[in-house]
Formats: structure tokens, C-alpha cells, sequence
């Protein structure tokens, strides 16, 4: 791996910190809130994203920076802009369901330079700079060589308004999941991304993401050689309502499912 810069130097160390805390409020009764009825937060958020903003805020003082617990979206468009997500799959999270992770980018003139996605449960750091390729734990991360949907396991999330929308994803995982080997649900999109850039998965969609939740997984799937894009192909911005990530070779054949299921049956 080659020396990394200071942004991802600073993204890591904010990041293992954060593990810390959330390894150790698994052990602890933990204080939760409502945000919206299935869309909860919890003390142990605020503590990860607090230890997050401390670190990267003393490093870089001059930075802009949108953590989830209380994000100012207006700052996307900010030259030199952290993306912060210090507790993705929060509700795995309050169940002790042991996959979530933390998920810090960095973007410099609207362009993701640096991202890095941590399970504390396995000790794994995912990361990637912008044209040195993703690493695991420091080995080299590249996506799967799955050429056929049929034979993909693929992985997606549903909105936090499944109830109230009829936009919720549901339409396209009935008619994706006839299409591919299998589709499975984990309940956290930074490390569904990390796990695709690993060669895990082979392919993942999902809709109404917030910029925290996909930026670090962005640079790093591509860094691993995959395809990120919105539902048309066409570049995904951080504000994205659609994303499609993959490892490339079934980029087209999910595309072309998509493209298949009137955007009002999404
Ligand atoms: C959520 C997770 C989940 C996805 C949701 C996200 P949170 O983030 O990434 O997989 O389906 O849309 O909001 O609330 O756990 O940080
Ligand atoms: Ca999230
Ligand atoms: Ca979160």
C-alpha cells in the first residue's frame, strides 16, 4: 500500500477510534430516539460522530463537514467537504446485530479523494484514495470476475418510508431477485459498498441514500474496479437518489432490469 495522504491517515485513526466506542456500547443499555417510525438514532451515534468530528476538526480546521446527526447538506457543494456516517446500520446496531460500521469520505472540488469504511466487529478497514486502489487491512481489494446475473449475489436496502412511499424499492427487488442467483438485505449500505469492493458481492442498488451513507463505499468500489452510477448509467452525484454499484461486467444486465420497471413501481 502506498504511504497514504493526511486526509486518509486522519479518516483511519477517526475511524478506529469511533470502533472503539461502538464495540463498547454493544455491552451497554443504550438510550434511543425516534427520528421516524422505524428510523431510529441512538446515544452511541452522537458519541462516534462526536469522537469522529473532534479528531478531523483539530486535523483539518479549515474543512467542511456533514455528519448524519445533524447534517448541514448545503456544505456538499463545499471545496474541501468530509462526509461522515459514524454508526451506518444503526438499527443492526440496537438489535446487536453485529453488522454495521463507520463511513468517512473526503471530497475535494466535488471529487471523492479519500474513503474509508471500518466493521470494528471483524477489524476490517476498508480504504481508498483517488487513483491508488482499495485495500483491506492494507491488502489490495479488487471486485469479483461474475459475468453472469444469473450466477451474482447481490445485495440492496429499502428506504426508511417503505411504509408510506410507493417508491420503496420494493418493485424492483420482485423483479431483480428473479433475475439474480440471490439478493440478500444486511441492513448497512457503507458495508454492502465494502463488501461488493471486496469481491463479495457482485452488485448493489438501493435508492433515497443520503451522501454520508455512500460516499467512502463510492471510492472504494471503484478503486476496487467497479461501477458506480445512478439508475441511467450516468454519473452518480453524492446527492444521489439512485445508486447502482457494481463490479462492472453486470453493470449493463442490471441496468437494463432496472430500465425494465416503470420508475413509478420502483
Ligand atoms: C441506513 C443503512 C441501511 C439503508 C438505509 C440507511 P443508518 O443507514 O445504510 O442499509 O437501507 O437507507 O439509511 O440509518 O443505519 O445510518
Ligand atoms: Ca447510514
Ligand atoms: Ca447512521
Amino acid at each position: 500500500m502506498l504511504d497514504p495522504g493526511r486526509e486518509l491517515k486522519f479518516a483511519v485513526k477517526a475511524a478506529k477510534e469511533a470502533g472503539k466506542i461502538l464495540l463498547n456500547g454493544l455491552e451497554q443499555k443504550l438510550q434511543i430516539e425516534y427520528k421516524g417510525v422505524i428510523d431510529l438514532v441512538t446515544d452511541i451515534d452522537r458519541e462516534s460522530q462526536g469522537c469522529i468530528l473532534t479528531i478531523l476538526k483539530e486535523e483539518f480546521p479549515n474543512h467542511k463537514f456533514i455528519a448524519e446527526e445533524g447534517a448541514d447538506l448545503d456544505l456538499l457543494n463545499s471545496e474541501k467537504v468530509w462526509l461522515i456516517d459514524p454508526l451506518d446500520g444503526t438499527t443492526n446496531y440496537a438489535h446487536g446485530y453485529r453488522c454495521f460500521c463507520i463511513s468517512i469520505a473526503y471530497s475535494e472540488g466535488g471529487i471523492l479523494k479519500a474513503g474509508v469504511i471500518y466493521d470494528p466487529c471483524a477489524d476490517e478497514l476498508y480504504s481508498a484514495e483517488k487513483d491508488k486502489g482499495a485495500y483491506l487491512n492494507g491488502r489490495k481489494l479488487n471486485v469479483s470476475r461474475t459475468d453472469e446475473l444469473n450466477r451474482s449475489l447481490l445485495i440492496t436496502g429499502f428506504p426508511y418510508d417503505i411504509r408510506e412511499s410507493q417508491v420503496n424499492n420494493l418493485g424492483l427487488f420482485n423483479h431483480i431477485i428473479m433475475k439474480a442467483q440471490a439478493v440478500r438485505r444486511d441492513g448497512s449500505a457503507a458495508l454492502d459498498l465494502a463488501y461488493l469492493a471486496a469481491g463479495r458481492f457482485d452488485g448493489f442498488w438501493e435508492l433515497k441514500l443520503h451522501p454520508w451513507d455512500i460516499a467512502a463505499g463510492a471510492i472504494i468500489v471503484e478503486e476496487a474496479g467497479g461501477t458506480v452510477t445512478n439508475f441511467s448509467g450516468g454519473r452518480m452525484g453524492l446527492d444521489a437518489f439512485e445508486v447502482l454499484a457494481t463490479n462492472g461486467r453486470i453493470h449493463d444486465a442490471l441496468l437494463s432490469e432496472i430500465s425494465s420497471v416503470p420508475r413509478d413501481k420502483w
